[in-house]
């Protein structure tokens, strides 16, 4: 016999204190739906944990209630990865906010999976130090959200997704055990690397609670440059150059007219430069000494003709950024999008681009689709509204497409449950089974995040 729900709420209260277990509907509300207005689900209850130990206790007591768990950070997640299915316990890191002492020397801090982007980020800038992950929701989003989705950004060509940034994890399994290592050693080759194990793995393995960061230096002077170009093929042209010969490039972001068009109407702001561009550039350097002659020099050699703005200082750096951190917002403001994050070699990138518009021209010609992201990865944002109920149509065509030539169904938002469909066929059957038989033999009873990542059997 199942116990009721009172003697879980009950266990959990005696273990977090009463005002961390949130029963009341209004209180579980902000935690349901996710931000986008796509994903929503019942919980059972919200429990906020203060400490790893508080988290192991509350993954027991859920276990021995055979309550399944839905971890949440800043819930900014886009696959509905982090919001309840089928009235689950929230497991909320919020308050799992340690913030150690930055180790200078190892260049590498410690801190709760609940902290923020932005928080652990000025926590690094204190002592002249930085994260290398940055993205506009960054002062939502949680680095144990972070990790958990692999998440990526803007700085990518320069330091790598959230899995390069990770020196450490500590972590809850699902039998409440406590795992991990956080002393951040650079050379530690004793068997499977847990932290890589726990990258991407979107809360179905454990439970991150704390993570070890590698930090890199906090460089005062930054260039960013607006370039419109005719094309995206023509962005692509620039991508070696802008490679080969600046030193210290640090973020090579897109934004497709759709997308510069809608900011500015969203900022009620005009486009800085005076052209009709086929795709926008945001081109950044970042280093110890000034950027911008280097920058405009290697612009003025290879995208002579192209119309330009340049910022250096921060507020007209803000000026040009906010058009990019600003796109997902806008879209927001428009409707609940169909949100797909792809990545396609950048070879058949341009080519991609145009058959993927057409094809949902052709499926829901009252659509609009507004693209965006990050050129060197060749990672896109492909947003459409008022598909209608062509969604799920577009998603499969898309996604196909994406594997077919060669790209990936998730570049840095995840799998989530939007996308666990298309799962076999972009990795394979043998690799799903094999994720599938560790999922099993770490969370047997499927006490974590069920029908996430991995598709029904
Ligand atoms: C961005 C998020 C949506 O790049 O990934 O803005
Ligand atoms: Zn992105």
């Amino acid at each position: 016999m199942s116990p009721s729900p009172d003697v879980l709420c009950r266990e959990l209260q005696a273990t977090v204190g009463p005002t961390h277990v949130l029963v009341d509907p209004d209180m579980r509300a902000g935690y349901e739906t996710d931000w986008t207005g796509r994903f929503h689900g019942a919980s059972r209850l919200v429990v906020r944990p203060g400490t790893t130990h508080e988290v192991a206790a509350v993954v027991r007591i859920c276990a021995a209630h055979n309550a399944a768990i839905v971890t949440q950070g800043g819930n900014t997640g886009l696959v509905g990865g982090g919001v309840p299915r089928n009235h689950e316990v929230i497991v909320s890191t919020a308050r799992l906010t340690r913030c150690d002492a930055v180790d200078t020397a190892a260049s590498q801090v410690t801190v709760g999976s609940g902290v923020t982007l932005a928080a652990a980020r000025n926590h690094a800038r204190a002592v002249a130090l930085d994260l290398a992950i940055d993205f506009a929701s960054r002062d939502s989003a949680t680095i144990g959200g972070a990790v958990a989705t692999n998440a990526g950004g803007s700085r990518v060509i320069r330091f790598g997704t959230m899995r390069a940034q990770v020196a450490g994890i500590e972590a809850v399994l699902a039998n409440g055990e406590i795992i991990g290592s956080l002393s951040g050693l650079p050379k530690e080759t004793i068997g499977l690397h847990l932290p890589s194990l726990l990258c991407g793995s979107e809360g179905t393995l454990a439970i991150i609670t704390a993570v070890r960061l590698k930090l890199v230096p906090w460089y005062r002077h930054t260039a960013t440059a607006l370039v419109g170009l005719p094309s995206l093929a023509a962005a692509l042209d620039l991508l070696p150059a802008l490679r080969r010969e600046l030193a210290q490039l640090d973020s090579i972001e897109l934004l497709m007219p759709s997308a510069m068009s809608l900011v500015c109407e969203h900022l009620q702001r005009t486009c800085p430069i005076p052209v009709d561009a086929g795709a926008y550039l945001l081109i950044e350097c970042a280093g110890n000494s000034d950027q911008h002659d280097e920058l405009m020099r290697v612009l003025a050699l290879h995208a002579p003709t192209n119309a330009t703005a340049v910022a250096t200082d921060e507020t007209a750096r803000g000026r040009l950024l906010e058009l990019r951190d600003n796109v997902t917002t806008a879209i927001n403001h428009r409707g609940v999008p169909l949100k797909l994050d792809v990545a396609l070699p950048l070879g058949v990138l341009s080519q991609t681009t145009a058959d993927i518009e057409a094809l949902i021209n052709r499926l829901a010609p009252k659509s609009t689709l507004i693209n965006f992201g990050h050129l060197a990865e060749g990672n896109l944002h492909l947003n459409t509204l008022n598909a209608g109920s062509a969604d799920a149509t577009i998603t499969d065509q898309v996604l196909q497409m994406v594997i077919a030539r060669g790209g990936a169904i998730s570049a840095e938002h995840g799998i989530g449950i939007a996308k666990t469909h298309w799962l076999v066929a972009q990795r394979g059957a043998a690799e799903v089974d094999a994720l599938r038989s560790l999922k099993a033999s770490l969370d047997p009873h499927k006490m974590l995040n069920p029908g996430v990542l991995l598709p029904e059997a």
